[in-house]
């Protein structure tokens, strides 16, 4: 989801320093806020589509590009092939829907559910357990007991999340939940790197005639009242290695482009990761023999690829990413070409792409000293409401205005 139709209000504009009681009580507030958001979207809005909207145009999404956006979630997850999966925000079951007829156990939460979805506890296979509960609130797992989760999705729900801080928190809270060989799928980031480019081209479409001064200048204000959350691969790279600190379970993680057939800001400006748990004495994935797009030949570089990953040679870096370059190829191409898990979004450089013959070289150990020198670039929208006035019942209406 991009923009979605309202934002929350400030939490507390004077808080700087918190103790864990305070900034447990800052999340709560935090995420209740985003929870009535969307609780008065669906209850507005039966479709289940209600309050998907561009981020540039400010318009609602239109069918086709949202059931491709939907398809490239569900092969995502599919593809991974887990039995017991927990999803967190859940929705409206969009993606449940398609996912749980296939597995043996599907539960989902989701803290906007409505009232008369809350703990249906129906033990039920392939059914979803709707749980009116936000992501750090994980005390009904134990009410519903049953087997370890092998796969926990968090789609396009991150971004409505306070600080990084908290997805630790979250992803730390529900390892005790999981299978030694379990995965995390946080899908529908949206990357912290593209943010100023991605509110320019927002800029420029509110005010086509401005000068390029004023379009950055509006870009950059844009940016900084943004009420979601932004992350670059680093960051999630940090998140998984904490997640090993507890439990001295070991992980690895990728970051893969969202590959749909249509430009749209959902394709250029998310990516996916996926963190994966090594079973006990289970090898890590080793680096792969790399070779740059810049040094395959140059009157048929496409051509060129296609004849590296077939030789099974090791991965090709730096592959101009078409949408966001207007040159190279795009990853809908290359996922349509070698899978949807032999591309990855480059880690210093979202803009170019990984391609490899094997979907286990572009997995990386969550304590490789790569993460140091990944972008540090993030958004984080708590401090976007501590900024904002406390003026009680100010909800903003169109996003980010
Ligand atoms: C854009 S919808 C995504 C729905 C679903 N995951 C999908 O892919 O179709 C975002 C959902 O995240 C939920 N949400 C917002 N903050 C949350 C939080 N802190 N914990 C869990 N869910 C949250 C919202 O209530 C909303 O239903």
């Amino acid at each position: 989801m991009t923009g979605k139709m309202g934002t929350p209000h400030s939490v507390d504009s004077d808080a700087i320093e918190r103790t864990p009681q305070q900034r447990q009580q800052e999340w709560t507030q935090f995420t209740d806020q985003w929870a009535q958001v969307y609780r008065s979207v669906y209850e507005d809005d039966q479709d289940v589509l209600a309050g998907w909207t561009d981020f540039v145009t400010g318009e609602r999404l239109s069918e086709d590009v949202m059931s491709q956006w939907l398809e490239c979630s569900r092969r995502r997850v599919a593809a991974l092939a887990k039995r017991s999966v927990l999803e967190i925000g859940g929705g409206t079951g969009m993606l449940a829907a398609k996912l749980a007829p296939s597995v043996d156990r599907y539960v989902m939460s989701d803290p906007a559910a409505a009232a008369s979805d809350v703990m249906m506890a129906r033990a039920t296979d392939s059914t979803p357990i709707t749980v009116r509960a936000a992501a750090h609130e994980t005390h009904y797992l134990d009410a519903l007991g049953g087997p370890l989760f092998d796969c926990v999705v968090i789609n396009s729900v991150a971004q409505y999340f306070p600080e990084c801080a908290y997805l630790s928190f979250v992803l730390a809270q529900i390892t005790p939940y999981l299978a030694d060989d379990a995965v995390i799928y946080l899908g529908d980031l949206r990357i912290a790197s593209l943010h100023h480019e991605q509110c320019r081209e927002r800029a420029r479409r509110l005010n086509p005639f401005a000068s390029i001064d004023d379009i950055d200048g509006a870009a950059t204000r844009l940016a900084q009242s943004d009420p979601e959350l932004l992350v670059s691969p680093g960051h999630i790279g940090r998140c998984g290695a904490s997640l090993g600190e507890e439990d001295g379970s070991q992980w690895s993680v990728a970051f893969y482009p969202r590959p749909m057939r249509s430009d749209c800001d959902l394709a250029r400006y998310r990516f996916d990761a996926v963190l994966y748990r090594a079973r006990p004495g289970a090898s890590l994935p080793v680096a792969a023999a790399v070779t740059r797009w810049e040094d395959l030949d140059r009157v048929d570089r496409a051509g060129a690829l296609h004849d590296y990953l077939r030789s099974g040679a090791g991965e090709i870096v730096s592959v101009p990413n078409s949408l966001l370059l207007g040159y190279g190829l795009s990853p809908f191409e290359l996922a349509q070409q070698y899978g949807e898990y032999a591309v990855s979004i480059g880690l210093d450089d979202p803009k170019r792409l990984w391609v490899a013959a094997s979907a286990d070289a572009l997995r990386f150990d969550v304590h490789a000293n790569d993460w140091l020198r990944s972008s540090h670039d993030i958004h984080e929208p708590i401090t976007v409401f501590r900024k904002r006035t406390s003026s009680a019942s100010s909800t903003h209406g169109g996003g980010l205005s």
